[in-house]
């Protein structure tokens, strides 16, 4: 038997290969960032063939580093950024333009035509999202509208689109060779295209879009032994190798983290935040800003469902410091500089460059920085800064237990930002639960990992994964309910500041 699954992340900001043994312990990885192109305000692409080529090199190096060859690998799994829509032409490969990045916020107005004509509503009773710019139909939308002769294209059916997953899958089983033209339920339950009860392309919600179905590629489930065809491309050392999971990256890490069992939950910290909630193979449906999607579906079985708290700015707030302030040179630096002050001294920073996400879905929403008085430093717009991803994780939370009256009693948490202890200490201070971290923090390639490697019997079921977990580190709240209380009605008041900021 082949000793080892591997995982493809192909993320926001890099990609990664990561090599998992049966324990689901990573015994190699490599990974490499790609360029964020930023044209104008609000616009944020990348370049599909640079993530292609990287996909391509971080298969290789990994493998090499670490003696491996393909022949150990038992499966792929591919996990992926969401939402972000790639159009490319399948007899050339080539892109007819960059990827429009979920962050994107170029198709406002396409959104906001959604809710004045009533597309809206249905959109949220089928795909269960909100119209918003987050997601890849508009983006798709705008696409066949400002790029020559897509539309065209698209009608001859010589035009494929697809998140990250259909073009790294389609690329690596043999591209305008005979490529795999793939999605699974998680990524297209993002388009706005998807009705989530048949998990099939909707002609409605097509139509509402102008979206040719011969676009759009092939749904399956998160973990098939086939549907994803074999790795064909030798230059990535990996050949031959079958591809048998594919799911969005925050569903992989709800898988990563073992969330089974509805009422489990897990918040990732990346770019932005997502807390998905598993609501088991009930489609819950939220009154309180969240959205409904597909946490994973295994083979035949019935699809599960999660409610999800997407939060556009986490991550990336402490990129804006390093990169556009320049108050820090490296990430690592923001949590001595917060901890240099005992608290922000009254600083609140709202961090809405996308405008809000949930449960606000506000995309007048523009950042603030408030509460500044004199006495104020670099230190306390740091800390600040950590206690806005805490407190945008504390706004999903409660909308959480609003929606489906589970009240946590633990977060689990994964992602970059959760090396930051006073970051997850104040997580804990401004949740009043513990927050738990596991022993393997790489849990979006896992959980691809894990999908990929229950489709082979590589691993032969849930339990088998959940005895893989363990707890790594734990904070404890200490602060008081009334600090708590305080600190939480000052940020909804710095909240409201931003609402309605541009028209
Ligand atoms: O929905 C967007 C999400 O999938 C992006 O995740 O980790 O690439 O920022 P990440």
């Amino acid at each position: 038997m082949t000793d080892f699954v591997g995982a493809i992340d192909q993320g926001t900001t890099s990609t990664r290969f990561i090599v998992f043994d049966h324990d689901g312990m990573p015994v190699a990885s490599h990974q490499l960032e790609h360029e964020q192109v930023l044209p104008r305000a609000g616009w944020v692409e990348h370049n599909p063939l640079e993530i292609w080529e990287r996909t391509q090199a971080v298969i290789g190096s990994a493998l090499t580093t670490a003696g491996l060859a393909t022949s150990d690998l038992a499966a792929i799994g591919v996990t992926n950024q969401r939402e972000t829509a790639i159009i490319w032409d399948r007899r050339t490969g080539r892109p007819y333009y960059n990827a429009v990045v979920w962050q994107d916020t170029r198709t406002d107005s396409i959104a906001k035509a959604l809710d004045a004509d009533g597309r809206g509503d249905v959109i949220r009773r089928k795909a269960g999202l909100p119209p918003a710019t987050y997601f890849s139909a508009g983006k798709v939308q705008w696409l066949l509208e400002n790029v020559e002769g897509l539309r065209a294209a698209a009608e001859r059916g010589d035009a494929l689109f697809g998140t990250p997953d259909t073009w790294v899958v389609w690329n690596l089983t043999g591209g305008p060779d005979g490529g795999i033209h793939a999605t699974d339920v998680t990524n297209a339950s993002r388009t706005m295209l998807m009705d989530l009860t048949t998990l099939d392309w909707d002609d409605e919600l097509l139509g509402f879009f102008g979206i040719p179905r011969a676009m759009l590629p092939t749904i399956h489930s998160s973990s098939d032994a086939t549907a994803y065809g074999m790795t064909t491309v030798d230059r990535s050392g990996a050949a031959g190798v079958r591809i048998t999971g594919v799911l969005g990256d925050q569903q992989a890490a709800t898988v990563g983290q073992v969330c089974f069992a509805p009422g489990e939950a897990k918040n990732t910290y990346g770019t932005g935040n997502f807390l998905l909630l598993n609501t088991g193979e009930e489609l819950v449906r939220s009154s309180n800003g969240l959205l409904s999607t597909v946490a994973y579906r295994f083979g035949d079985a019935k699809p599960v469902y999660a409610l999800e708290g997407s939060i556009a700015v986490t991550g990336s707030a402490v990129q804006w410091l390093r990169d556009q302030l320049g108050i820090i040179s490296g990430a690592s630096e923001v949590e001595p500089l917060a901890a240099s002050v005992p608290d922000t001294g009254g600083v609140y920073f709202v961090p809405a460059f996308s405008g809000l996400f949930a449960p606000y879905w506000r995309s007048d929403a523009r950042g603030a920085i408030v509460g500044l008085s004199r006495f104020n430093t670099n230190a306390h717009v740091a800390r600040a800064t950590l206690e806005a991803i805490c407190y945008q994780s504390r706004d999903v939370v409660d909308a959480m237990a609003a929606d489906s009256g589970v009240t946590l009693t633990t977060l689990k948490v994964d992602g970059g930002i959760t090396a930051n202890n006073l970051c997850m200490q104040l997580q804990a201070n401004i949740l009043g639960v513990p927050v738990s971290k596991p022993v393997v923090p790489e849990t979006t390639a896992l959980g691809a990992a894990y999908a990929a490697g229950l489709a082979t019997g590589f691993w032969s079921g849930t339990d088998e994964l959940r005895a893989n977990w363990a707890q790594a580190q734990r904070w404890e709240p200490q602060w008081t309910d009334a600090q708590r209380r305080d600190g939480y009605a000052g940020w909804r008041k710095a909240v409201e500041r931003t609402l309605g900021w541009v028209d």
